[in-house]
């Protein structure tokens, strides 16, 4: 939905709405993910209202089984969670989006005192934080609309309020290796004293990977291709989106789903007064869904300067929920 005033651009005079900081930031990202090689975007650009209500979609689907499986340990192991956690703790929640899960903790945790959610879109964050505050009268509900991709800035925590994270979903997975590290630290630093809940995916069968990423209804892929209709939308590109396929496979030497979008012709790509020259069969890679091993991502949490305490996984062993304890 735009809201905003419309105005003439220089170049054509299509009429095009003013551009906010967040879409200049886009604008520029996109025009440098085509000049790159590989040809590459943050998937954080696929979470606009539209895009996140396909990721939602997602995690409905029969293939997609990190939610359900993930959503299953917290019930399974909540309990067990919460003694970790400890009583009167601040929840801070990295990418919270729709804020579902934490009911799961927040109806175990012994007085919780504060959830504050972070999340892209402050459009979803809004939404969610009402109906918190309504089911837990108790609890201070402090969204914060912020790209922790970026950095983590925190007010500074009370005296006697334990700070922990929670870091569902795999997120974690979306980094690589190396932003995963310092993301890892950065979070140990600001949760001094407290710990991080963290869901990552694990490792398994590639046909159970490939069959969540190319799900039979095409929902995935139009999460992937909404990364270019939202360039549309919001920045008046000229995506044709029929010129460019679904791509997801798994990568095994890097233990990563990949997504691309391929390019199905010869095409030109106007950003900005620019040409871009794609090929056909040519990709923009817009996703890493990293895998871990449970051995794996206590090693990284251990050089994080996290230590490693309980882990929690399904009867399958798919997915794991990790206790990391942050220094003091
Ligand atoms: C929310 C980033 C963990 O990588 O599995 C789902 C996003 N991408 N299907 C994932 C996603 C394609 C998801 N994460």
């Amino acid at each position: 939905m735009l809201t905003r005033p419309m105005h003439l651009t220089e170049t054509d005079g299509t009429p095009m709405p003013a551009r906010t900081p967040e879409h200049l930031a886009f604008a520029e990202d996109l025009a440098q993910a085509f000049k790159l090689r590989p040809r590459a975007i943050s998937p954080k650009y696929f979470y606009d209202a539209e895009g996140s209500k396909l990721f939602e979609k997602i995690c409905e689907l029969p293939e997609y089984y990190p939610t359900r499986t993930e959503r299953g340990i917290l019930l399974a192991h909540r309990v067990a969670m919460a003694a970790e956690i400890g009583a009167d703790a601040e929840i801070v929640e990295f990418g919270a989006g729709s804020c579902e899960k934490v009911r799961l903790l927040l109806d175990v945790l012994e007085r919780p005192h504060r959830y504050r959610p972070v999340d892209i879109s402050a459009e979803h964050l809004a939404c969610a934080v009402d109906g918190l505050r309504k089911d837990y009268p108790g609890l201070d509900v402090q969204p914060l609309a912020a790209d922790y991709t970026q950095r983590l800035v925190l007010p500074a925590a009370e005296p006697g309020v334990r700070r922990v994270g929670f870091f569902p979903g795999s997120t974690l997975g979306n980094f690589t290796p190396a932003q995963a590290l310092q993301f890892l630290r950065r979070a140990g630093q600001a949760l001094r004293g407290g710990g991080l809940l963290l869901g990552v995916d694990l490792v398994k069968d590639p046909q159970v990977l490939h069959a969540a990423y190319n799900d039979s209804q095409g929902v995935t892929a139009a999460f992937n291709l909404n990364l270019l209709a939202r360039a549309n939308r919001e920045l008046g590109c000229g995506f044709a989106l029929d010129a460019f396929a679904h791509s997801a496979f798994y990568n095994a030497p890097l233990q990563r789903i990949e997504m691309h979008l391929v390019s199905r012709c010869r095409q030109n790509i106007a950003l900005d007064g620019q040409g871009h020259l794609m090929d056909e069969g040519e990709t923009l890679h817009t996703e890493n869904s990293h895998k871990f091993t449970i051995d794996g991502l206590r090693a990284l949490a251990l050089q994080a300067g996290l230590q490693p305490g309980p882990v929690w996984v399904d009867e399958q062993r798919w997915f794991s929920v990790h206790w990391l304890r942050a220094p003091d």
